[in-house]
C-alpha cells in the first residue's frame, strides 16, 4: 500500500516498551505521522540517523506518554507503518518478568520461543477477512541471526546480564497473573513473561520481517513464596536503570546490523525466512 512517501529507505525498526520511550543518543532526521490501511501506529515514527549515516526508524509500542495498553496496541499498524518505510529487520525491547530464579530483575533475555496465551481479542493476523487463505511458518518466531548479533554485543556491556535464549510467555493483561498461573508457567517450561511479543512477531513474520526482541526483567511476577507479587511501581522502578541499558545495548549493536541491513550483499539476515508464508489461494 501507498504511505508516507517521504522515507522507503528505512530498513532498521527499533520498537520501544515500556520505559523506553525516545532514543536521546541518535540525531532526529524527522517524526512522521502514518497511516495505514489498518489505522494509525500507537505514536509518531521517529527517524534517526545513526553514526553510519543510515537511517532508522523509531517507535513507542505503548505511545509516547505510555496511554496504550497491550491489549489495545494496534499491532497490525505498528509492523505496517514500519514496513512502509521500507523496514526489514526489527529489534524490539520489552519490559518483562521472570519465571525464574536465575533471571533476575535488570537481567535481559533474548528469547527463542514464545508460549500464546492472549485471549483472541487482539487482531494478530494482516489477513484477517482479506479472501486471501495464507499460514505463515511460526515453529521459529524469533530470528536466531538477530538474536546472535544482540547476544554478541550485549554480552561485551559489563553491566548487562544477557541470556541467549528463553521461552516467552505472553499474557493478555492489563492485570498480571495469579500466583497459580505463575507457577503453571514455570511448569510449562517458561523463563518469562510479558503481554505484547507474541502478537508482534506473528505480524513481524507475515510482513515478511526480520524480528528480535529484548526482554528486560523487572520483577519476579507471582510465583516466588518470599515475595509479594510484581506491582507497577516495582516494573518502573526496575525500568529507568533498564532503559539506560537498553539504549548502551543499542548502540553496540547498530553498526552490525546496519551492516546487516544496508551492506551484506546476500542480506542474510534481512531475507524473508524461506518458506516463511504459504498462500493457498482458493
Ligand atoms: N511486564 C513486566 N512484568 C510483567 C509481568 N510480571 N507479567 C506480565 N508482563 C510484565
Amino acid at each position: 500500500f501507498e504511505s508516507t512517501p517521504v522515507f522507503r529507505d528505512v530498513r532498521i525498526g527499533i520498537i520501544g516498551g515500556t520505559g523506553l520511550y525516545s532514543l536521546d543518543s541518535l540525531r532526529v532526521v524527522k517524526e512522521l505521522t502514518v497511516d495505514t490501511p489498518w489505522g494509525q501506529p500507537s505514536g509518531p515514527i521517529t527517524i534517526a540517523e545513526t553514526e553510519g549515516g543510515n537511517k532508522l526508524a523509531f517507535l513507542a509500542r505503548h505511545g509516547p506518554t505510555h496511554h496504550v495498553l497491550p491489549s489495545e496496541v494496534n499491532y497490525r499498524a505498528n509492523i505496517a507503518a514500519l514496513k512502509a518505510l521500507g523496514v526489514r529487520v526489527i529489534l524490539g525491547f520489552s519490559a518483562v518478568g521472570s519465571l525464574r530464579e536465575e533471571i533476575a530483575p535488570g537481567d535481559f533475555v533474548l528469547i527463542d520461543q514464545i508460549i500464546d496465551r492472549t485471549k483472541g481479542v487482539r487482531a494478530d493476523s494482516f489477513f484477517t477477512a482479506t479472501g486471501v487463505t495464507a499460514h505463515a511458518s511460526f515453529g521459529e518466531p524469533v530470528s536466531a541471526g538477530l538474536r546472535a548479533i544482540v547476544h554478541r554485543h550485549g554480552s561485551a556491556v559489563p553491566q548487562i546480564t544477557v541470556h541467549a535464549k528463553g521461552t516467552a510467555v505472553c499474557m493478555e493483561g492489563p492485570a498480571f497473573s495469579t500466583r497459580a498461573e505463575s507457577n503453571m508457567y514455570r511448569s510449562w517450561g517458561a523463563d518469562i513473561i510479558n503481554m505484547t511479543c507474541v502478537t508482534e512477531a506473528k505480524l513481524a513474520r507475515e510482513a515478511e520481517i526480520t524480528y528480535a526482541i529484548v526482554c528486560m526483567a523487572t520483577d519476579y511476577d507471582a510465583w516466588r513464596e518470599s515475595e509479594e507479587p510484581v506491582t507497577v511501581a516495582e516494573v518502573m522502578k526496575t525500568m529507568k536503570v533498564n532503559a539506560a541499558n537498553a539504549r548502551t545495548l543499542l548502540l553496540a549493536v547498530l553498526p552490525d546490523l546496519e551492516h546487516a541491513a544496508y551492506n551484506d550483499p546476500d542480506m542474510a539476515l534481512t531475507r524473508p525466512e524461506t518458506g516463511s508464508m504459504q498462500y493457498a489461494f482458493q
